[in-house]
């Protein structure tokens, strides 16, 4: 059936106002808020939890930006679009990438410190390109950095305050969000009722990264369950690619584990060590002319395919980083030298236990590089936001970048002139449902891990769309953060299953079982939208 559904009624205790509303205090939410504050308008930052949140401060790699002499912006823009598998647009990869060199040394002024020595390599890039920080603790560093500097713009966040809808005039212009506050017991878990209230606004900013907690494992956070893309289905927007969902290749693998796993950086691949099976054979030999540091879909699925041919268990490989050694690995790499030994490994002897895991959505709200999206007044930046940079496929390390570009973009037009010059009128939020029940989180994600993984086809993703139609509705009584949660969690399995099902090919990281090779016909968007009343997904555009 395909239709979303709408969070439960709730009555509201409190208004407030403001020029710009940013929601996620990641890279990109961060660097909105701060160009659009250092202009001078009343910015509030809202996050679900606390400041140093979302995937931005975990980020491994780095940031891709051309360095050496020997590379070129053309040579990134090439990787770039190699890897987007057909639906990158080259314009606007050809101005983040461009660009990218200029956000490092903005960071650099504001007080970011990178690593010196020579750039790190990952797969699809064919130069030296990526900058880390404190090895593979790169996005700490940003997102201090970028903290920092907000701090000192005086702008105003409220922590532990979850975005739920949009407010929408006649015009169709979202004028405002509607918002709950968030209580927290001494041990910092969510409890009770949202205390729900409305912030009317001249611009929304969605600003909520990814969608990673829709499957059974991934990297991202506990807070990063899809809620901008929801939202911005509910209010009627455009989304865009939302099938293609990167599963990075190495994330550590724990029997009966399920939830947020610890990632294996790329770079670790870059500096020497090899995905192998069972009997110790390197699982990408042959397989890629670049073998181990090939694009993220080709080893994942290569992964997945070795998992259930071998005659290892069928639920992982290893990753040896043995020949690496062990200084470079305390030196460069002590993030995952840490989750290594959380788990009893040492990664200097012995391999780590990885499988593929959800780790970035490279679709998302249909938005410009200056975070428009199809709806006035609303706007997506950073992970949510398709600004076609990524196309199928997202090169490693171009989004963090992506992020703080598009971010400052944003924040600088909404802080220029015409921007947002009109007061809000009054607006609603989309009529409300019976939500979903929290309980149907575990099911869910179980059935999106089995039916809209790495490997797709036909009669799973039909499979798992009558699953979702039946998963339970929310009990009656105040609203509570699981509750919110679970219900964007459901409308963001929708999406991607609807999507999926509608791409009769394989392409970039959207494989089909049913149709496992590239149509030509098929180079174009599935583009998605929800009409508000009807909640039927509809499909605006498809080959
Ligand atoms: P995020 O940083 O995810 O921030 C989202 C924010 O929104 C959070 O503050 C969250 O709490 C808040 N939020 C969510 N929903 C709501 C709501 N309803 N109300 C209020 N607040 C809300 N990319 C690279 O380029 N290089 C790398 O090396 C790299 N490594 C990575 C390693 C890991 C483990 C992961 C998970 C990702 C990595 N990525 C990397 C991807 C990159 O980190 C993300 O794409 C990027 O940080 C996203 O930034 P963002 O600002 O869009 O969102
Ligand atoms: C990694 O360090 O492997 C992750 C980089 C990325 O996701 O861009």
């Amino acid at each position: 059936m395909s239709r979303l559904r709408h969070l439960p009624a709730t009555a509201t205790s409190w208004t407030s106002e403001a020029d710009v509303v940013v929601v996620g205090a990641g890279a990109a939410g961060l660097s909105a808020a701060l160009a659009a504050g250092l202009a001078r308008r009343r910015v509030l930052v809202l996050v679900k939890g606390g400041l140093v949140s979302g995937s931005t401060p975990l980020a491994q790699g780095g940031l891709a930006a051309v360095s050496l002499a020997e590379d070129s912006v053309d040579a990134h823009v090439a990787d770039t679009v190699v890897a987007g598998a057909g639906l990158t647009n080259e314009t606007v990869a050809r101005e983040v990438v461009g660009a990218a060199p200029d956000a490092l040394r903005r960071l650099r002024e504001w007080g970011a410190h990178f690593d010196d020595g020579p750039p790190g390599l990952e797969g699809g890039h064919s130069f030296r390109r990526i900058t880390h920080a404190g090895g593979d603790a790169s996005g700490a560093e940003v997102h201090r950095t970028l903290r920092v500097a907000l701090e000192r713009a005086r702008v105003e966040v409220w922590r532990d305050t979850v975005a739920l809808d949009a407010l929408v005039d006649d015009d169709g212009r979202v004028v405002g969000l509607l918002a709950g506050r968030v209580a927290r017991s001494a041990e910092g878990a969510p409890v009770g009722a949202l205390e729900v209230g409305t912030i009317r606004a001249r611009a929304v900013v969605l600003a909520t990264g990814g969608l990673g907690q829709v499957y059974d494992t991934t990297t991202n956070p506990f807070d990063v369950t899809g809620d901008g893309l929801a939202l911005a289905a509910r209010a009627g927007a455009a989304l865009t690619h939302v099938e293609f969902v990167q599963f990075h290749p190495t994330v550590v693998y724990q029997t009966g584990r399920r939830g947020v796993a610890p990632l294996v950086t790329e770079a670790l691949r870059g500096a020497g060590a090899v995905i192998v099976d069972v009997h110790g054979d390197a699982v990408m030999a042959g397989r890629h002319p670049r073998a181990d540091l090939a694009p993220r879909d080709v080893v994942a699925v290569e992964m997945r395919r070795r998992m259930g041919e071998g005659d290892g268990p069928s639920t992982h490989l290893w990753l040896d980083a043995t020949r690496v050694g062990a200084s470079r690995l305390a030196r460069e790499f002590p993030t995952v030298s840490a989750a290594c030994r959380a788990i009893g490994i040492d990664p200097a002897t012995e391999p780590i236990p990885v499988a593929p895991g959800a780790h970035y959505a490279c679709g998302g709200v249909r938005a410009t590089l200056d975070g428009a999206t199809t709806v006035p007044g609303l706007y997506a930046v950073g992970e949510v936001a398709a600004t076609g940079l990524h196309g199928a496929n997202r090169l490693a390390s171009n989004s963090l970048t992506e992020a703080l570009i598009t971010g400052r973009r944003l924040g600088e037009w909404l802080g220029s002139g015409d921007a947002v010059a009109e007061r809000p009128g009054p607006g609603a939020p989309p009529a409300p449902g019976r939500g979903v029940d929290p309980r149907a989180r575990a099911p869910l994600t179980r059935a999106m891990s089995a039916h809209a993984g790495v490997l797709r086809e036909r009669t799973g993703l039909e499979s798992l769309s009558e699953d979702l139609d039946r998963l339970g509705v929310a009990g009656p009584g105040p609203l509570d953060l699981a509750t919110v949660e679970a219900t964007n969690l459901h409308a963001v399995a929708t999406l991607v299953a609807r999507a999926a099902l509608v791409r009769e090919e394989s392409r970039g990281c959207h494989r089909r079982r049913d149709c496992p090779e590239p149509r030509a016909a098929w180079e174009r968007p599935v583009v998605l939208r929800t009409s508000r009343d009807a909640r039927e997904v509809g499909v605006e555009a498809s080959p």
